[in-house]
């Protein structure tokens, strides 16, 4: 079934909304409509690129995919081109949707989404959220963002964030993990580009194990960790540190979600001169 997606811009087109796009073209999603604004003009494959934001009849659908740092300077200019039958969608990690409402205070809803890069290979994780959006409306955001990964329709934004610490900064720490492997197997006397390909391969094939059998993952470390074995002594050293490292790591990340979402709130309260 093709998709042809009404009007939507795509306002701030980098790494996301990029990955994003490359995905539904995957999907054959059609993006005659739609068009993308980014400051460069660098032109986004498949779709009408302009470096300023036109003047043009307000879209159906509004994707900010620019920083969130990024949304007191451009927020002025471009909710007067909204309309109240659009759909403000934004990836921007820890602005919510009560600061976008301020600043979009004429659009039909505001739906924040948190994806992740995998999305481009149809294979990514997108959490969705919304106060305000239509029933009809939330389905067709699952169906849309479903083409291209699991879509989950959250209840609140805690749960937004938590998605966002995990699944939309979880690439950055798996291919950390993925390295790691790799570096400890160049120590061990393997080449680098064959080490690299090893650790990426077993990473994805424990992956793909665990969901083509529906298994846990204490239940494959199990069953290649025999009692007293090469495994379990290596276990032994990395359950040591890896929950705290991992659940300090999150924290981190959690933390400066707050403190973007406490500058766009600050930044509110300026005169939008
Ligand atoms: N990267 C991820 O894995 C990820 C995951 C979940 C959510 N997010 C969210 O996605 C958003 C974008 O992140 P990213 O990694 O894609 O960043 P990025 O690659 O740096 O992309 C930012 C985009 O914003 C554009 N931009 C800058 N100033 C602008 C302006 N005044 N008007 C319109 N566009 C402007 C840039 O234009 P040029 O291309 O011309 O430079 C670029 O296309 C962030 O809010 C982030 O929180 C990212």
């Amino acid at each position: 079934m093709m998709i042809r997606l009404p009007p939507v811009w795509f306002v701030g087109c980098g790494n996301m909304a990029g990955a994003l796009i490359a995905g539904w073209q995957k999907a054959e999603v059609d993006f005659t409509d739609c068009l993308a604004v980014r400051p460069s003009g660098r032109p986004v494959p498949g779709l009408r690129t302009l470096a300023h934001l036109p003047d043009e009849a307000a879209p159906e659908r509004c994707l900010l995919g620019f920083k969130p740092q990024s949304l007191a300077a451009i927020a002025p200019e471009l909710a007067p081109r909204l309309s109240e039958r659009t759909v403000l969608v934004s990836m921007l990690a820890g602005v919510d949707a009560a600061t976008l409402r301020n600043w979009f205070p004429n659009v039909e809803a505001v739906v924040r989404i948190m994806p992740n890069l995998p999305v481009s290979e149809r294979d990514g994780v997108t959490g969705l959220y919304s106060a305000d959006a239509a029933p009809d409306l939330r389905d067709r955001m699952a169906v849309l963002f479903g083409l291209i990964g699991k879509a989950i329709w959250l209840d609140s934004e805690t749960e937004l964030a938590a998605i966002g610490s995990l699944a939309g900064a979880g690439p950055a720490y798996v291919a950390r993990f993925i390295a790691a492997l790799a570096k400890a197997g160049v120590e061990r006397g393997l080449d680098p580009a064959m080490a690299d390909a090893i650790a990426l391969e077993t990473v994805l094939g424990t992956a793909a194990m665990a969901k083509a059998r529906a298994e846990n993952m204490d239940s494959i470390a199990d069953r290649v960790a025999s009692p007293n074995g090469t495994t379990e002594a290596g276990l032994r050293i990395l359950d040591a540190e890896l929950d705290h490292l991992i659940d300090q790591t999150l924290e981190a990340a959690s933390r400066r979600g707050q403190e973007l979402a406490e500058a766009a709130r600050i930044d509110l309260t300026r005169p939008l001169a």
